[in-house]
């Protein structure tokens, strides 16, 4: 018996199948096309490449583990959050999605908070409203495409438009609907008061489940495109970072994750909404039923490294570029990285700032650049950390997962800044491990059951005090150069 887990992450869209115990029979990622970015900080991509991709991953993972599709018990679904899907009234996609770094609505943002009040939005959906969440993307689309605005019937998150594909059905889950600001994440329900006061049609809006409910089945027609067997149930599934934290375990106070994937997340689990006054992390619904959770998030943290390998090191693979930056010292003689390659969120929630290199000579090689990307981002991570323990929410130990994790120098970085143990797991398979996991404990089983007994952690980084005193003075000026570099930002 397997359990399927489908993650639609920015890069690709990824399969893996897991046994009972939640050991990886086989795992397939196909691509997406890259995102199109038709103006600075704008990210677009198309719904139909993500259920193209799907379809190529499914059929991958299922050559690979040789196994009868029959054998699959119930499919979980995981995908980037935020991202903007509209369909019309024959379920054809309207327009490429705006994702989740798209940055374009800042005017929306300012404008709900005109037309209601912040206080009202906070109250009404435990969040301030962000650029990147989906509700302000859905009103500049209003303002600004009228004619494909009266087209819509439903309004879709990534994942959920792959469920749509898959079975027919319009559902989302907690998780994942938390991300859109239009959610109610105490009471874990869409928001009346927001629909209402901003005039979006409840009836756009899908039906929402706990993350291990069952949502629908795969139809005749998926069941074609796809080589699964029709009538597998399709469980809600989460967000990609509610589902990472399943596949890593975080279902109990305690253990805090650290995502390095295309964005970076911090993320806490909590018994009850615990909230950051100033909204600078999260407050969203875990996939674990009637559980929470706060995250902070940096928009580029692979993204940099990613965005410098393209533009500088198109031949070098990862490894290759974390062992250059090794060669340079803490605090890379000096050189400054701030990731803010698609503004940033977790802390200074600001859509306009722009990613820098501070403090260039002409002494600096391309081990100190790659370097002081490496740390910027761990710093940035560090900040929303720093935030979450003074929340007040424990901290023992820190779970290291995603691409940036492969990398045993960043680690030690990590632990090392974090001034905290970073460990990382035997299965290092993220958010399509962690929906394969929510299938598996479906209607059935406790999620913190199934982690118990399919995590193990196998490696522990310890900090140590002195890189953690070298690292001192480049933080100092990294935590410096945000504010001294505001006021420039609204002239670019
Ligand atoms: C989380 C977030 C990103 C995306 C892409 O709030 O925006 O992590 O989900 O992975």
């Amino acid at each position: 018996m397997y359990w399927l887990g489908i993650d639609v992450g920015t890069g690709g869209t990824r399969a893996i199948l897991v046994d009972r115990d939640g050991t990886v029979k086989a795992g397939f990622t196909a691509p997406h096309e890259e995102m199109t970015m038709l103006q600075p900080l704008w990210a677009e991509q198309r719904p139909e490449n993500w259920w193209d991709a799907a379809q190529a991953a499914i059929r991958g993972v299922l050559a690979q583990a040789g196994i009868d599709a029959g054998a699959i018990q119930a499919i979980g679904l995981s995908g980037q959050m935020h991202g903007l899907v509209i369909l019309d009234d024959t379920g054809a996609v309207i327009r490429p999605s705006l994702i989740w770094c798209d940055q374009r609505s800042q005017p929306q943002v300012d404008a709900i908070n005109a037309r209601l009040g912040r206080d009202r939005v906070v109250a009404a959906i435990a969040n301030p409203v962000l650029t990147g969440f989906t509700l302000p993307k859905l009103l500049w689309v209003r303002d600004n495409e009228p004619a494909l605005y009266s087209r819509i019937r439903k309004v879709l998150l990534p994942k959920d438009y792959l469920r749509y594909c898959l079975t027919g059905e319009f559902a989302s889950d907690v998780s994942d609907a938390s991300g859109t600001a239009l959610f109610d994440v105490v009471n874990r329900r869409w928001s009346g008061d927001l629909c209402e006061g901003l005039g979006i049609p409840a009836e756009w809006l899908p039906e929402v489940y706990e993350s291990p409910q069952i949502t629908g089945r795969i139809s005749d027609a998926a069941a074609g495109a796809t080589g699964l067997r029709a009538g597998t149930p399709v469980v809600g599934g989460g967000g990609d970072q509610a589902s990472s934290a399943v596949g890593n375990g975080i279902v109990e106070p305690g253990i805090v994750s650290c995502t390095i994937g295309t964005s970076g997340v911090v993320f806490a689990h909590t018994d009850a909404p615990a909230y950051d006054p100033a909204g600078r992390v999260h407050t969203f619904c875990h996939a674990v039923p009637g559980k929470w959770h706060v995250m902070g998030v940096t928009q580029g943290a692979g993204l940099s490294l990613q965005w410098f390998r393209n533009q500088f090191a198109p031949s070098h693979d990862y490894d290759t570029l974390t062992a250059e930056a090794a060669a340079a010292p803490p605090g890379a003689h000096g050189l400054v990285w701030l990731p803010y390659l698609m503004g940033e969120r977790t802390p200074h929630l600001d859509a306009s700032c722009r990613a820098a290199w501070i403090g260039l000579t002409a002494k600096h090689r391309r081990a100190d650049l790659i370097r002081a990307i490496l740390e910027g981002v761990v710093f940035s991570q560090n900040d929303g950390l720093g935030i979450i323990t003074g929340m007040g929410v424990p901290v023992s130990r820190v779970r290291l997962s995603g691409g940036g994790a492969r990398s045993t120098f960043w680690r030690q970085m990590f632990a090392d800044v974090f001034a905290c143990p970073v460990t990382t797991l035997e299965t290092q398979e993220g958010s399509a491990y962690g929906a394969a996991l929510l299938a598996l404990a479906g209607e059935k089983e406790p999620v913190e059951q199934v982690c118990r007994r399919a995590i193990r952690e196998v490696a522990t980084h310890a900090p140590d005090p002195h890189q953690a005193a070298a690292y001192g003075k480049a933080y100092s000026a990294y935590r410096a150069a945000y504010p001294a570099l505001r006021p420039l930002y609204a002239a670019l």
